[in-house]
């Protein structure tokens, strides 16, 4: 990316000078993920990575709830996010009074809430999960049924992971992975057969049935590059397969993917902005803070 070296050269030299590190998920673009970002992962790497930064500021190339849990986890840092506007339709999707009012409505029954929220819902919560662990952290529970929110699909593909367990829901969706049908498994296995299917579990429960595995972004980019199929789909946001394939020339990545607009705020020019300016900060206030760390940290202490 020749054009854009301007700006990772800067990136470069700002992050020594604030002390600084950037945090980025695996769905950022190439010209991120492989230049200025110091780690990369799925959402439960970030938060377990966030814990052992040894910096004064995280910079989170991500959606704003990461950054939050960012700073749940790190009080004491400065934790600054590019755009202020990098949401997430599922964060979006249930409110700390809506905890509240499931509460009242199942009593006794235990929230699991998806990282994917605000630190006001994980206040509200027992326990946070994120794909990559939550069939692990609902078994760790022990009990008959749990109220696993706010991502329908999430719980349906979960369900079947754990049958045991009785998952009352939101109708919550992640806006990229929603719009994924079995029809587009079915068209790229006509047109290439023998492909592997890989779908990440914010898909509906029929794509996760028709495809060959599924897990956090971590697990696809482990899966695919460890079994090396020689054609893939990764049914989820399109950075993912652009990022393998950097590394991976040999393995053939096959459309359909769709685009977060969200994680795609992030830029270098704004991250580079991000640094310069030490903006945009985001905080967390400190009761509230408290008690969403107690479901963030109980998730981190489950063993898988
Ligand atoms: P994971 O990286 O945890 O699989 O999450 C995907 C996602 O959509 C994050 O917003
Ligand atoms: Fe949210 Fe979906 Fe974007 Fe992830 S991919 S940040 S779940 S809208």
């Amino acid at each position: 990316w020749p054009a854009l070296a301007p700006d990772v050269e800067a990136i470069l030299r700002l992050k020594r000078e604030r002390n600084a590190v950037i945090l980025a998920h695996n769905y950022q673009a190439p010209e991120i993920f492989h230049t200025v970002a110091d780690i990369v992962g799925d959402s439960l790497a970030l938060a377990r990575e966030a814990i052992t930064v040894d910096a004064d500021v995280i910079v989170l190339a991500g959606v704003h709830f990461m950054a939050e849990t960012a700073k749940l986890l790190n009080p004491g840092k400065t934790v600054l996010i590019p755009d202020m506007r990098a949401g997430c339709s599922l964060a979006d999707s249930i409110t700390a009074a809506d905890i509240r009012a499931l509460r009242l409505k199942y009593p006794g029954v235990p929230v699991v809430t998806y990282v994917n929220t605000s630190a006001a819902v994980k206040a509200e919560s027992d326990i946070c999960c994120t794909s990559g662990n939550a069939a692990d952290v609902v078994r760790s529970l022990g009990v008959p049924r749990v109220l696993m929110l706010p991502d329908e699909f999430l719980a349906q593909n979960v369900q079947v992971q754990v049958p045991e367990v009785e998952m009352l829901t939101w109708p919550g969706h992640c806006e990229v992975h929603e719009r994924f049908t079995p029809d587009d498994i079915a068209a790229v296995r006509d047109s290439y057969p023998g492909i592997t299917v890989i779908a990440h579990p914010e898909c509906p429960p029929d794509v996760v049935q028709a495809s060959d595995f599924s897990g956090s972004t971590a697990m696809m980019m482990n899966y695919v590059t460890s079994k090396r199929p020689s054609q893939v789909v990764l049914v989820t946001e399109c950075s993912m397969a652009d990022n393998i394939a950097v590394a991976n020339p040999d393995i053939e990545f096959i459309k359909p993917c769709n685009m977060c607009p969200h994680m795609k705020r992030m830029s270098l020019p704004n991250i580079r902005h991000a640094l310069e300016t030490m903006t945009h900060e985001v905080t967390v206030e400190p009761a509230l803070a408290e008690r969403a760390r107690r479901a963030v940290e109980r998730m981190l202490a489950v063993k898988p």
